[in-house]
């Protein structure tokens, strides 16, 4: 079964058309090349804000999407408010994707602790959030994708496999 994956940018800019949107293709890109399984990919681009995301997530988490990116807003700068809009959809926080993106962007540059990253089901949906920078987004998936099949199993989401060259998804032996 193709499992489905949405793709959500949080921009002001972007939304307005003031820039390109690189954050979403950033995520495509990187899913394509990892995921081997059938993907059914959709990207929306959306103006920063609480409503704006949760409005976003809800219509998604409906849906029944079985993956959901969400890119940018979520540093510390006024309009930065992507955590709080997810907070108002997700049901059960998996904190361990943030503190695991966090630590593994913090090798790499210290405002990464300024990020707000988090994770959580809604629904049978997963939903990640991720920075908006487009080198950043390949540092936070490539810190915790191993555990993104066998999350979407335990949801009763779709069945996505990777390759094992980029990525070794885990699932323990339930035996
Ligand atoms: N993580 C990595 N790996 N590389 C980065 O350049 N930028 C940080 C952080 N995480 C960064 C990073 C900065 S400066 C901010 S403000 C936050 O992500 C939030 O970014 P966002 O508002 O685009 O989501």
């Amino acid at each position: 079964m193709t499992a489905r994956v949405a793709i959500v940018t949080v921009s002001d800019r972007a939304a307005r058309g003031d820039y390109e949107d690189r954050g979403g293709p950033g995520c495509e890109d990187w899913l394509r090349g990892v995921v081997t399984t059938p993907l059914s990919i959709s990207r929306v681009i959306i103006p920063d804000g609480r409503d704006s995301v949760a409005g976003c997530l809800r219509g998604l988490v409906g849906q029944g999407v079985d993956l959901i990116l969400v890119t940018g807003g979520t540093g510390p700068a006024p309009r930065d408010e992507t955590p709080e809009g997810a907070a108002e959809v997700i049901e059960k926080e998996l904190a361990g994707f943030g503190e695991e993106m966090r630590r593994a962007s913090l090798r790499e540059v210290p405002t990464a602790i300024l990020s707000r990253q988090t994770a959580g089901i809604a629904g049978k949906s997963l939903i990640l959030t991720l920075p908006g920078n487009p080198r950043a987004i390949a540092t936070c998936l490539n810190a915790v994708f191993a555990a993104v099949p066998y999350c979407l199993d335990l949801i009763g989401a779709g069945h996505i496999d990777t390759d094992p060259g980029k990525i070794a998804a885990f699932r323990p032996k339930t035996t």
